[in-house]
């Protein structure tokens, strides 16, 4: 348990230049998953959860040309799409933030005016190469090192053509920080004590090789309007605008009050995660834990940077065309198969890959065979003993096994949950529901009932239905609808009334009636064609 009771958790801020793919969905999912997981500990007014979109700049500003759109309206159209999918998903958030809107503007030009009250910006003039795509300037060394070997300059990232450009912009001394940044990052912590964690310990030691190896240059945050007027103005200068990741990173203190609502700011920062894709480390572990510093606000807490899901054992791309759209995933599998799917078979820090083989299988193994058979084999059992009346039990040696396994669930989760280890989340509620399925089979109650042995019927059914109903509960962050729906075939009404954390007995099932429904996640008998009926009973459930 976190000893400030409140959970504060970001999402990065898509761009809105095309349409959302897995990837997008990917960190979405997660942050949902962990969100209703504190709620569940905390309770909903404890947890903030942030998404939203980031608006401006060269990239945003060229597809609404394309696209012959003005870029506010253009930015207006795909932001909804974002929103749209986040709700087809079933991702609860509590604020999504564009950074077109008037209270982040005015949060960006404080930083402006608090930085340069510090001394912490200058003008001066530029000549360098720029990778539009990225959005980023290349470093002196980097293009040095690519003239000097007679290549053509491009993105070390993205490895597209730089262009290049001379202007007068305005710098901010990220370099008077790159000492403190480098003990902070060592430390896990700033000179105050105040944790500043990045994970996985991989990605921490990749910026802190970064930083021992190259000296950091002031980062350039402004842009002459002449050459880009799709920003925020800054307030030095009506001639330029702010680059875009210095506008986008102030979304995490904007979206909570930073130069509107000093109380809230209090209540929220720092955040407690901010869960982000492993291509944006560097921005979010230098550059905006440097402008935090600069600000004399406190750092995050924990940078959490995820790997990255390839289809094909290629990086998704436009050119490619294998982009995945998660809305044609979630129509064919289910919302909760994919949901399940992404949390369940990559741990977090570390790339995926994706098929729909890879999540054929996951849904016929742990959800048609596990869950689902459990739940089923359950209820018939309820229904053919004890006409669909949940049995008042004693607790045989056997069922102390799953008694054990369900009282020590939310802990387990817990510490998962604690670690963003989501897979390991998931095996814990998967072993309950393993065990219950030999249990079954070990105490054979076709026998008992053929025999007339009713007490150790009703152990046998009992338990089940305490196993089921933690179950449901703990699954409830990571598959919402699902849960639900099994609460519901328990004849639970609502899943708020099993108190969390799960434990044995203390949601007393005896005298309950049971609702069977239809199988929650049939068999996908050709990988390569779902039939159309179990789509939709997959998709309802
Ligand atoms: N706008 C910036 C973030 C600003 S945060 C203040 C940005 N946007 S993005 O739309 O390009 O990417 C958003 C996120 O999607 C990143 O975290 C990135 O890692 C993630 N992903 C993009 N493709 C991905 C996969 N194929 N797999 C997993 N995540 C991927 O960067």
């Amino acid at each position: 348990m976190s000893e400030h009771q409140r959970y504060y958790l970001t999402t990065p801020l898509y761009y809105v230049n095309s349409r959302p793919h897995i990837g997008h969905s990917y960190t979405n999912i997660a942050c949902d998953a962990l969100a209703r997981h504190w709620r569940q500990r905390l309770g909903r007014d404890k947890v903030f959860f942030l998404t939203g979109t980031d608006e401006h700049g060269q990239k945003i500003a060229r597809a609404a040309q394309a696209a012959g759109q003005e870029p506010q309206a253009f930015t207006d159209a795909i932001s909804g799409t974002f929103r749209q999918l986040w709700t087809a998903l079933n991702v609860d958030y509590d604020v999504f933030i564009r950074t077109t809107e008037e209270r982040h503007k005015q949060a960006v030009r404080k930083v402006w005016t608090d930085l340069d009250a510090k001394g912490d910006i200058y003008s001066s003039s530029y000549q360098g190469y720029y990778c539009t795509p990225c959005e980023t300037f290349l470093t002196e060394e980097t293009v040095r090192q690519m003239t000097s070997e007679g290549r053509e300059v491009t993105c070390p990232d993205c490895k597209r053509a730089a262009e290049r450009i001379e202007e007068t912009n305005y710098f901010f001394r990220m370099s008077k920080y790159q000492d403190w940044l480098v003990r902070a990052l060592e430390n896990g912590a700033d000179e105050q004590g105040r944790p500043m964690v990045v994970l996985p310990e991989t990605r921490r030691n990749e910026v802190l090789g970064f930083l021992k190896a190259n000296k950091l240059e002031d980062l350039c945050v402004s842009r002459p309007k002449a050459r880009l007027s799709w920003g925020i103005e800054t307030p030095l200068s009506s001639e330029h605008v702010t680059y875009v990741w210095f506008d986008a990173l102030v979304n995490y203190v904007s979206a909570c009050g930073y130069g509107s609502d000093p109380v809230a700011l209090e209540r929220w920062w720092p955040a407690d995660v901010h869960v982000i894709g492993k291509d944006i480390l560097r921005h979010h572990a230098i550059y905006w834990t440097i402008l935090l510093k600069a600000l004399g606000l406190a750092p995050p807490r924990l940078i959490f940077a995820h790997g990255w899901w390839v289809v094909g054992g290629e990086k998704m791309s436009k050119s490619k065309g294998n982009v995945v759209d998660p809305v044609e995933i979630a129509a064919q599998y289910g919302v909760d198969a994919y949901r399940y799917f992404l949390l369940r078979e990559t741990p977090f820090g570390q790339d995926g890959v994706f098929s729909q083989e890879a999540l054929t299988l996951r849904f016929n193994t742990d959800l048609a065979n596990d869950l689902g058979n459990l739940l089923n084999r359950s209820l018939t059992m309820c229904e053919k003993y004890f006409g669909g009346e949940v049995p008042a039990f004693e607790v045989s040696a056997k069922a102390a096994e799953l008694k054990d396994l369900v009282d020590g669930l939310s802990g387990r989760v817990e510490r998962a949950m604690e670690r963003l280890a989501f897979h390991e989340a998931l095996q814990a509620i998967w072993e309950p529901i393993g065990r219950a399925n030999k249990y079954i089979e070990e105490s054979a109650p076709w026998t008992l009932a053929k025999e007339g042995r009713t007490a150790e019927l009703k152990t046998v059914i009992g338990a089940l239905h305490e196993v089921l109903s933690a179950t449901a509960k703990m699954l409830y962050p990571f598959m919402p609808a699902t849960a639900e729906a099994v609460a519901s075939q328990l004849g639970i009404e609502r899943l708020e009334v099993v108190p969390y954390p799960v434990r044995w007995g203390s949601f007393a099932a005896g005298g309950r009636r049971i609702a069977k429904g239809a199988p929650l996640f049939p068999r996908i008998e050709d990988p390569d064609k779902p039939k159309t009926g179990d789509k939709k009973k997959a998709k309802s459930a």
